[in-house]
């Protein structure tokens, strides 16, 4: 008897709870969207590709929509017009990051820059940043380290070539007849689907030691952060006078500042740490692997590219970063890139400070906010031909990536927009003109274009789901390649 009045009670009390929730609802004039089931709202529309879920849902409900993530009200901008007033115009509102729990135990407790509160601290570490981090001139001074990692990624093939192997990056060899088959879904013996290795694999390592560190192999030993700041920290306090080097020494300078207006401690140190070792690495490793596989699929490019690059750079050298204001195709390819393929296709959620009104609709404080670039990268009324790569629409169009032409945002926008933008375009630029200036790169096994699996996987970004596999030969004098 007592049990059924218990459950009384509780039915009670959630169909209360519902009854209000519904109330609530239909007082505000909340963006239009797909009626939530209880609990779980509509995560049940929600597939392993979000982006291309919000964007069917966006062509049903239109430019902005309201959505309910089990108990979290969610909005979607998904137009041009829609993200200028999230990131633009009303951009203060929505700085926030959602307080996740993903975010609080990966990011000592949101100490970093990506996943921190709008306020002081985090406007303390974009100053930072934009000062001195990534300023033009600290970025020359790290252009040593850049160098010497593109050496290192062009000397693999190399060294591998002639021998029928997996390198540790690019599966490479000279006789194409003995190449594996993949790109329909076949596994290729020693890449399993998204394992790091493959192409991205061997870029990102490079990527991630250029600018970081001095020299990577210092790091060796190292198997913990903690472990690679003491030794930084070491290093700079073995000198009387060091001059910091590289973008750890530089965080590790700012933080023994007194004036700084927000103590950083040994946490957030770590956290920002980690913030330049995930954002320096995944971003741009993917970026130039699905460059190099939409290149693949159509040879023309390959072809306009290398001529591009023998015109400009000749058969004698590399590619060096100030060579890239001459490369305006390679530039054009990078970018057509990036507006197919963005690495964040949803930007970093964001999380609205207090309750407001867009396109007279109303949405909550803590409403969870997303902006869809893939479905504006896309969008038929703003790119002709959209699903289609073609660098061209890029040449002679002043559209860049800097977050003002919100028809394409592949760094955001704003407030929370990318820090490193600019070390993000140089080591995508250079990193993909080296490799084709200095390979020949065709597809295995006599695998014609279409069969290219161009699958991707959504994560902390978007890669491809089987990673690119290719097979190179130097195109350039053989002296070229004694780095
Ligand atoms: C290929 C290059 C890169 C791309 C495409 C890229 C893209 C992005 C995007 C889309 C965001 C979210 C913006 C928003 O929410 O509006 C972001 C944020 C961020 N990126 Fe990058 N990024 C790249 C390279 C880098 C590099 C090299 C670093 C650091 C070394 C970096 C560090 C960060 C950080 C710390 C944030 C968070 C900023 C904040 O929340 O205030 N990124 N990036």
């Amino acid at each position: 008897m007592e049990t059924q009045i218990w459950s009384a009670c509780l039915g009670l009390l959630v169909f209360v709870y519902l009854l209000a929730k519904t109330l609530q609802r239909r007082k505000l004039n909340l963006p239009p969207g797909p009626k939530p089931w209880p609990v779980i709202g509509n995560l049940n529309l929600i597939g392993s590709l979000p982006h291309k879920s919000l964007h069917e849902l966006a062509q049903k409900y239109g430019p902005l929509i309201h959505l309910q993530f089990g108990s979290c009200p969610v909005v979607v901008g998904s137009s041009a017009e829609m993200a200028k007033v999230i990131l633009k115009t009303m951009d203060v509102n929505f700085s926030c990051r959602p307080q996740t729990a993903a975010g609080k135990y990966t990011t000592y407790n949101y100490s970093d820059m990506t996943w921190s509160p709008y306020g002081p601290y985090l406007k303390q570490a974009r100053k930072m940043c934009l000062t001195e981090l990534f300023s033009a001139k600290r970025l020359e001074s790290y252009e040593y380290i850049r160098v010497e990692e593109i050496n290192s990624m062009i000397k693999k093939p190399v060294q591998s070539l002639g021998s029928t192997r997996f390198a540790e990056g690019i599966y490479v060899h000279s006789d194409p007849e003995r190449d594996q088959p993949h790109g329909s879904g076949e596994e290729v013996p020693g890449q399993r689907q998204r394992e790091r290795g493959g192409f991205a694999g061997g870029v990102q390592e490079n990527a991630g030691r250029a600018d970081l560190s001095e020299r990577g192999d210092q790091r060796g030993g190292c198997d913990s952060l903690a472990q690679f700041l003491g030794f930084a920290g070491a290093r700079r306090k073995s000198v009387e006078g060091y001059v910091s080097r590289d973008m750890v020494d530089v965080l590790l300078e700012q933080a023994e500042d007194p004036t700084l207006e927000v103590k950083m401690e040994r946490h957030n140190v770590k956290a920002l740490t980690q913030d330049l070792l995930a954002g320096g690495t995944e971003s741009s490793a993917v970026t130039v692997e699905w460059a190099m596989s939409e290149i693949l699929k159509k040879p023309k490019i390959l072809k306009k590219a290398t001529e591009e690059l023998d015109r400009v750079i000749g058969q004698n050298k590399w590619v060096q970063e100030k060579d890239m204001s001459n490369l305006p195709y390679i530039e054009a390819i990078v970018k057509e890139t990036m507006r197919l393929h963005p690495v964040a296709p949803l930007l970093m959620p964001r999380r609205t400070r207090e309750d407001c009104k867009v396109a007279g609709y109303d949405i909550k404080k803590g409403t969870q906010v997303f902006v869809n670039t893939w479905t504006i990268g896309t969008d038929p009324s703003l790119w002709e031909n959209p699903t289609e790569f073609n660098p061209e629409r890029f040449i002679e169009n002043a559209i860049d990536a800097k977050g003002h032409h919100f028809e394409f945002l592949p760094f955001g926008s704003g407030r929370r927009m990318c820090p490193a933008y600019s070390l993000g375009m140089k080591v995508i630029q250079s990193s993909l003109a080296n490799l084709l200036h200095g390979f020949n790169w065709k597809l295995p096994n006599r695998m014609q274009p279409e069969d290219l699996n161009m699958d991707e996987v959504f994560g902390l970004s978007c890669p491809r789901k089987i990673p690119l596999v290719a097979v190179v030969e130097p195109r350039l004098p053989p002296e070229v390649y004694n780095l």
